[in-house]
């Protein structure tokens, strides 16, 4: 798939099939995503897969929405807090980072047909509090599986070209 319609493919998916996402299918996703380049090369990251249990159900209550509790799994993004680079006026690069990183992930797991939303609305003490996290910062939570076949395609609105864009 052309990189173009690959963004074009993917959009923000609320609405899930039922139908668990086999792990091979995730873990290639992973093997794709984890190619995102990182500031000095340091990976300052992890995912952490929530696919059911007591974790899933304790995770839910992160972000209390319907759909969020029917999609077949979560993909926890953290930052590694004590790995990121910072550059010498104190700029902090883990943000950017953990960032290419979910979006490495999105991109690779719209190519192998799943559905992906990223959550960024959630009670970061809760999330924190399921997984244990200690000097992992939870960035964004991205829920994943197969599409509901009801999911309409809509129309991407953004702003045009000229708009962001200043040439000099
Ligand atoms: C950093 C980030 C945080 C987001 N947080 C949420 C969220 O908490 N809940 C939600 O339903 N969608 C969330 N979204 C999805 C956006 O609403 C969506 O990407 C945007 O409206 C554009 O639509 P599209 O993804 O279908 O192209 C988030 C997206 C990003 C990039």
């Amino acid at each position: 798939m052309r990189v173009k319609e690959l963004f074009e493919q993917r959009a923000s998916v609320r609405k899930y099939k039922e139908e668990k996402v086999p792990k091979d299918v995730l873990m290639e996703v992973i093997n794709t995503a984890r190619l995102a380049p990182s500031a000095v090369n340091l990976q300052p990251w992890k995912i952490y897969i929530v696919t059911e249990g007591e974790t899933k159900e304790k995770l839910n209550k992160a972000y209390p929405k319907d759909w969020f509790k029917q999609a077949p799994g979560v993909a926890v993004i953290c930052g590694l807090e004590n790995e990121n680079w910072i550059r010498k006026d104190g700029r902090n690069y883990l943000m950017c980072d953990v960032t290419i990183l979910a979006d490495y992930f999105v991109l690779a797991a719209t190519e192998a047909g799943l559905g992906t939303c990223y959550v960024g609305a959630f009670d970061e003490n809760i999330v924190k509090d399921t997984l244990n996290l200690k000097n992992e910062d939870p960035v964004l939570l991205i829920t994943f599986g197969y599409p509901d076949d009801s999911v309409k395609k809509k129309e991407k609105k953004r702003k045009p070209v000229d708009e962001i864009t200043e040439l000099m």
